[in-house]
């Protein structure tokens, strides 16, 4: 058993008082105070510290379905995953001089978080039924998870803007583009257009007037501490180690394709019924649009060659999709 002496004890009060004593003079404060204070201060406690009480009231479905509790916890796990993200990729935009492993680091991390996702995603056939669903949606609309500004934001932090402009527009642009002007072209925000007019959904002009300038300035924050961005800047040798660049492609696997496709693969699963396909609650044109093997979204296109790209997301497209699509009609 391990046990200090009583000399061991006042030893090492006597030498943290010193410590302490030396920190606070150095901010100009009084030691004795702020000791004085201790003899007051409560003692943290576990519900107060995780704010439990405060995250529990956070859940407030809009129907008597019991099944929407699920529906609001699911998509909050996952915004509090995307916040995890976004804290690693945070810190690699601050840290002025990653190395390799720095940069390994974060993105071994970013990469777990998203396979956590990826996996847990099942979650929602477990705990949501369809027939509920079905019926509560309704009350949604036209909120849709294409509102998620933590997903948009993950995105911008990954790569430089012209790989997130939609492919059919990306050749209008080149070096002398603002961000402003690639912004307006963004992938999403095509996608975004209503089914029956082709113009902008009510759900993504509600998202751009809340969120524009808050991505604009990421934009700008992001354009040359993106992850891409970061990785040209490690040494040559870095560039070259496989961990490195195999890290970045999982990444773009789990963010492109991945964690779209179980999304999808339930999109698809919920809104399709006795052989008929419901509407999204964003009006989006959906079946074209999310699926990864049309939208060819990539983070590192550098990374691939002509035959990756080529194949990008093609099989389970074709497994998971296409054949259900064609058993199914419009409603
Ligand atoms: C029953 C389950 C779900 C269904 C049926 C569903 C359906 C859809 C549909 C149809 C869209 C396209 C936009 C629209 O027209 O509304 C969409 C977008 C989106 N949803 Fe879901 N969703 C489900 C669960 C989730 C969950 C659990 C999340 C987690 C936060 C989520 C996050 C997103 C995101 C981030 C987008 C935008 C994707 C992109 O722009 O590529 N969804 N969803």
């Amino acid at each position: 058993m391990h046990s200090h002496s009583k000399e061991d004890t006042a030893e090492k009060i006597h030498t943290l008082l010193e410590q302490l004593t030396h920190h606070f003079e150095e901010d100009g404060q009084d030691t004795a105070t702020h000791l004085e204070g201790l003899l007051h201060s409560n003692y943290v406690k576990y519900w107060e510290y995780i704010r439990l009480d405060t995250l529990l009231t956070l859940q407030n479905p809009k129907t008597a379905f019991p099944d929407e509790m699920i529906f609001i916890v699911y998509h909050q796990i996952t915004e509090l995953y995307f916040k995890m993200v976004l804290h690693e990729l945070n810190q690699l935009k601050e840290e002025v001089s990653a190395t390799g492993d720095y940069f390994l680091k974060r993105m071994e991390r970013v990469n777990w978080y998203f396979g956590q996702l990826i996996s847990s995603f099942d979650l929602i056939s477990v705990g949501l039924d369809q027939h509920q669903f079905l019926k509560f949606r309704a009350a949604l609309t036209p909120a849709s998870g294409f509102q998620s500004v933590q997903y948009r934001m993950v995105e911008i932090a990954s790569t430089d803007l012209i790989n997130l402009v939609h492919r059919d527009q990306r050749d209008h642009f080149d070096d002398y583009s603002t961000i402003e002007e690639m912004f307006e072209q963004l992938y999403w925000k095509k996608g975004a257009q209503d089914v029956q007019t082709g113009k902008k959904t009510l759900t993504l002009r509600q998202f751009e007037k809340e969120y524009t300038d808050t991505l604009i300035r990421l934009a700008y924050e992001y354009k040359s501490r993106n992850i891409w961005s970061v990785f040209k800047r490690l040494s040559f040798e870095e560039q070259s180690d496989e961990r490195i660049r195999q890290s970045m492609k999982q990444l773009d696997q789990h963010v492109n394709i991945n964690w779209p496709l179980m999304h999808y693969k339930y999109a698809l699963g919920y809104l399709i019924k006795n052989k008929s396909i419901y509407g999204a609650t964003g009006g989006t044109n959906w079946r074209e649009y999310l699926p990864p093997r049309f939208q060819k979204l990539m983070f590192f296109p550098d990374l691939y060659s002509t035959e990756e790209i080529d194949l990008w997301g093609k099989n389970w497209v074709e497994k998971e999709v296409l054949s259900k699509i064609q058993a199914s009609k419009q409603v």
